[in-house]
């Protein structure tokens, strides 16, 4: 077995990533740490796996090293109002946990949420909670969003980090959970809160809309795709940390099959180092490139057809024909040649695919933003 053989891959994605494995987005970075260190919130938002989640944990890396406490919860994983609560109560809690001596002191700070505490295994004290009323509603979400400046030490920044935050609107509250958070937060001189999401219009609008809570409440940043040339460093470099040399054309085909997008970017580096550790070569080529595109798109195929599958007939049909010809939706004879329902039926499913953000306007024409799907909606397409 060769030394290369037994190299570890170079390339990470799926989850978060910081330190050595993340590249560009300093511009941003310092812009949004420069925003939260003058005491803005801010909002970050930008497409699926751009790297929003991987740039704010990298930006909390930073803020924690000078001593900056960081909250971090993301929306998605919560199915209910009441997870949020809970969750949002005891990751403040987690971070700002007052000395065990102080601990007596904390059921004075609720009201409705009843702090339990417990000792571990270990002799440690360990907190949960309970809630008095059966149901968890406004006055519980209030008093969560309450806790951060109560527990705050004096003279301390905190950050509070809410991931994929337009899922709140998934709770039921409507426009109540906004007013609350609004309302709570806004005294909170001392905390930095950070927005992030995916879907950029709902969370624009939550932002920048006149008659929203949150109306003008925080700085407002949107993640595009890194340049090009520093997806090309990047890639040269990790091979070369594991002795592999890869030419700058076949660096820019890794660059193009992934859109430029930094979690495919990684994926088909990855997926291209596997096959080259395989063949124990040290020179990538382009046919290289192109079996671990093959080997990705693989692996991404199930999450791929239940993507399609969720999506109602006429968002289908759109989404698709979007992949195959991008140019010219509103016109009688492209819904004709790509079987599409009615224009006003058609204008209905480009919207609700623009909310979602699975497609956007670029250059004037509407463009799916995750290339690897857009490719296989045209490689399971029938026409
Ligand atoms: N700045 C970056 N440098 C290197 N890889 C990145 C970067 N940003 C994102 N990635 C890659 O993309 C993947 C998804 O990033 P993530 O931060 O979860 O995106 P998002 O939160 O926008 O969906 C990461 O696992 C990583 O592989
Ligand atoms: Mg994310």
């Amino acid at each position: 077995m060769t030394m290369q053989h037994q190299t570890q891959n170079p390339f990470r994605y799926g989850a978060k990533v910081t330190g050595g494995a993340f590249y560009d987005r300093r511009e941003i970075k310092n812009s949004m740490e420069n925003a939260i260190d003058g005491g803005n919130n801010v909002v970050l938002y930008g497409p699926r796996r751009y790297g929003k989640s991987s740039l704010v944990a990298e930006m909390m890396t930073e803020l924690q090293a000078r001593g900056t406490v960081c909250v971090y919860l993301n929306i998605m994983n919560f199915a209910s109002l009441a997870d949020f609560v809970i969750a949002y109560t005891k990751a403040v809690y987690d971070q700002l946990a007052p000395a065990a001596a102080a601990l007596k002191h904390i059921s004075g700070f609720f009201r409705r949420i009843r702090p339990v505490v417990r000792m571990s295994e270990d002799g440690r004290p360990e907190m949960s909670f309970s809630f008095d009323s059966g149901k968890i509603g406004v006055a519980e979400l209030r008093e969560a969003f309450e806790l951060p400046e109560k527990l705050r030490p004096r003279r301390s920044r905190l950050v509070i980090v809410l991931d994929e935050f337009q899922e709140v609107a998934e709770f039921g509250l409507g426009a109540r959970f906004e007013q609350v958070m609004r309302s709570v937060i806004e005294n909170h001189s001392e905390i930095g809160y950070v927005f992030l999401g995916s879907k950029t219009h709902m969370l624009k609008r939550m932002f920048a809309a006149p008659s929203r809570p949150f109306y003008r409440s925080a700085q407002t940043f949107s993640l595009a795709l890194p340049p090009e040339d520093e997806g090309l460093k990047f890639l040269v470099d990790k091979f070369a940390s594991v002795g592999m040399s890869i030419g700058a054309p076949v660096a820019k085909k890794i660059v193009e099959l992934s859109g430029n997008v930094p979690y495919y970017l990684q994926a088909l580096g990855s997926w291209t180092f596997r096959v080259a550790s395989e063949l124990r070569k040290n020179k990538i080529s382009a046919a290289d490139v192109d079996n671990a595109f093959e080997m990705m798109y693989d692996a991404e195929r199930d999450l791929f057809e239940s993507m399609f599958r969720a999506l109602p007939e006429s968002q289908r049909l759109v989404a698709r024909a979007l992949a195959l010809e991008p140019a010219g939706v509103m016109t009688d004879e492209y819904r004709t040649r790509h079987f599409l329902p009615n224009a006003s039926t058609v204008g209905t499913a480009i919207r609700r695919l623009v909310a979602d953000s699975r497609i956007d306007m670029v250059d004037g024409l509407y463009r799916h933003l995750d290339p690897v799907f857009a490719h296989h909606l045209r490689r399971t397409s029938p026409m």
